[in-house]
């Protein structure tokens, strides 16, 4: 076994990510390429929201980006097929799902089964779905959180990779929750991309 370095290090891994909405988990990533934290590039970000603020965010630094809005499709199986044709055109080897606000369909999953990661705002199973936040201090947990995992068809499901606490405090609001939580979400879905796309220390010798 020889260390691999310099001229031996593999190809980044190309990440796909899907948005709805602000994308504020893509720029996490972003930046931690871009401090030379992850090696991995984006390869191409996509939207199911055409108005979507992460979309033109990631237009204007440069990204490959598309909207693909799920109303142009009769069926959510040519939806997914238009999004799968856009991340093969751009070899995509890991997708993140990074504020994506979609059941995702066999159509999608099935092409990347277990190469597709998602982050909740909630200490999984607990909470899936919309709201997580709010479902929280609803029910009255003392302790909240966030999860990254790999995606499987049910919502929010699949096995969990890594998840970090976060306390309710007695006067949280839905927001005052989702700011603290967003903030623990910055740093765990990049810690975990870190350790998915690092390149082994050694290869075999030849
Ligand atoms: C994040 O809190 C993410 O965990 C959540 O949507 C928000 C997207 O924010 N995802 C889900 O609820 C998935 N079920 P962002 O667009 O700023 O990253």
């Amino acid at each position: 076994m020889t260390p691999t370095h310099g001229a031996d290090m593999p190809p980044k891994t190309k990440l796909g990510i899907l948005i709805s909405g602000r994308g504020s988990n893509m720029k996490a990533i972003y930046h931690a390429i871009q401090e030379g934290d992850m090696h991995a590039s984006i390869a191409v970000v996509i939207s199911d929201n055409p108005q979507s603020e992460g979309l033109d965010w990631a237009k204007n630094e440069g990204l490959q980006t598309y909207a693909i809005g799920r109303e142009s499709y009769a069926k959510k199986s040519a939806f997914e097929t238009a999004i799968c044709e856009k991340l093969q055109s751009h070899q995509v080897q890991w997708v993140v799902l990074a504020g994506y606000m979609r059941l995702v369909g066999k159509t999608l999953l099935s092409p990347y089964h277990n190469r597709m990661v998602n982050i909740h705002p909630s200490l999984l199973p607990a909470f899936p779905g919309l709201h997580a936040q709010a479902q929280a201090l609803r029910y009255g947990v003392k302790v909240s959180g966030c999860s990254v995992h790999f995606v499987d068809a049910s919502m929010d499901g699949g096995p969990i990779i890594a998840q970090e606490a976060v306390h309710v405090l007695p006067d949280d609001t839905e927001e005052s929750l989702s700011h603290r939580i967003l903030a623990v979400e910055h740093r765990l879905l990049p810690t975990v991309l870190k350790v998915i796309c690092s390149p082994p220390v050694f290869s075999p010798s030849s």
